[in-house]
């Protein structure tokens, strides 16, 4: 309940949440970083070097931005790691009879740590002899409880019903178990220590970010008024697009969709028009160029483009430039001017921002 906690002297818990992100991913990191080794140390997961090498898959289960979060977790792991890894809606996992695999690392995404399709989808794993790891904010809750190991986000109560600081603290948390794992198994010292240094950059350059909010509040004011919009990412930028979509549609009732920008050109090209901009994540990867095409097609199309990643770019309207880290480091990093964008959209429409309609925090009911 909103009531209980201390709004900070903001206008709304979700802005306050978004501004605490410095401090909450400094948070999820504390005391984990080895820079010595170049390893992560996560005490709480219970797992020797010889189960993490026995791993041959790695399934992430949540719902809502934790599914998307898990997404961008699955990417980091199978970077680092070497393992192959997937997330699914824990909504959807639990209901198709999931074949469950002794050599397979089951990973549970949630922020309450009290969602009913999430903790029903682990009891089952638990049932079938999975191994279960949590990714948690709210500790002695359901899901850490029922959960073999895991890691906890330290990220403090979230009271908005949308998800922001939790949703970058368990992106951190992946990086970390990626780390972990990838160290175990075949992740170079020099790759280690590349993303230690990189995991230590994060929230200075989170502050970096936020001090862009008065130009992101002008951006949201001009596309705000659109009747939808379509959000798309390639790769390692399509989980920081879905969550993008997802936060805007959450809290502003904009129509948003999200897609990867490979797959434009099977079907969704048909809707660009003037009257649908595109937000286009857009780092500076190996990915860049075919990004920057995409962009020409849409605008070929007369598609407004709002362009977020490391550099402007002529082939969009407007342009978000975001400090740089790591390449697999930079969705989290991406992930917070979308957080801003959501929320003065949702402001300049006179939203409920914190109590959007139709939602609850967490869903604890069938
Ligand atoms: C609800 C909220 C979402 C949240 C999801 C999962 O649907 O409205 O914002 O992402 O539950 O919540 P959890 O607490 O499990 O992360």
């Amino acid at each position: 309940d909103a009531g209980h906690y201390d709004n900070g002297g903001y206008e709304h818990y979700l802005l306050k949440e978004i501004s605490e992100q410095p401090d909450t991913v400094a948070r999820t990191l504390r005391g984990r970083i080895d820079d010595r080794f170049h390893i992560a140390h996560l005490g709480g997961l219970n797992m020797d070097a010889r189960e993490i090498r026995s791993f041959r898959r790695v399934k992430i289960i949540g719902c809502g931005s934790a599914y998307y979060s898990g997404q961008m977790g699955a990417q980091l792991i199978e970077e680092l790691a070497r393992i192959p890894a997937d997330a699914e809606p824990a909504s959807e996992f639990r209901y198709r009879s999931p074949v469950v695999e002794p050599d397979t690392l089951y990973v549970a995404i949630s922020q309450s740590g009290e969602t009913y399709d999430t903790l029903v989808a682990v009891q089952e794993l638990k049932r079938k002899g999975g191994r279960v790891l949590g990714i948690v904010n709210t500790v002695g809750s359901a899901i850490a409880r029922e959960t073999d190991g895991g890691i906890y986000l330290h990220a403090g109560p979230e009271v908005s019903v949308a998800s922001t600081k939790a949703f970058t603290s368990t992106a951190v948390a992946f990086a970390l178990l990626a780390l972990h794992l990838g160290r175990v198994r075949d992740l170079s010292p020099a790759d280690g220590r590349r993303i230690c240094e990189g995991l230590r950059r994060l929230p200075e350059q989170i502050k970096e970010i936020l001090t862009l909010e008065d130009r992101i509040r002008e951006l949201a004011k001009k596309y705000a008024d659109s009747p939808g919009m379509m959000f798309v990412g390639r790769v390692r930028g399509y989980p920081v697009a879905r969550e993008g979509a997802q936060k805007l549609k959450e809290i502003s009732y904009v129509h948003a969709e999200a897609y990867p920008a490979s797959e434009l050109k099977h079907g969704p090209l048909a809707l660009i028009s003037p009257e649908l901009p595109t937000v286009a994540i857009v780092p500076d990867d190996e990915l860049l160029d075919k990004n920057l095409t995409t962009l020409g097609e849409i605008r070929a199309r007369h598609g407004r483009i709002l362009m977020v990643g490391h550099r402007t770019s002529e082939a969009a309207d407007d342009c978000i430039v975001v400090p740089k880290n790591e390449v697999e480091l930079d969705p989290i990093l991406l992930t917070i001017p979308l957080q801003l964008f959501a929320y003065h959209a949702a402001v300049a429409l006179g939203r409920d921002v914190d109590r959007p309609r139709n939602l609850a925090k967490s869903v604890t009911v069938e």
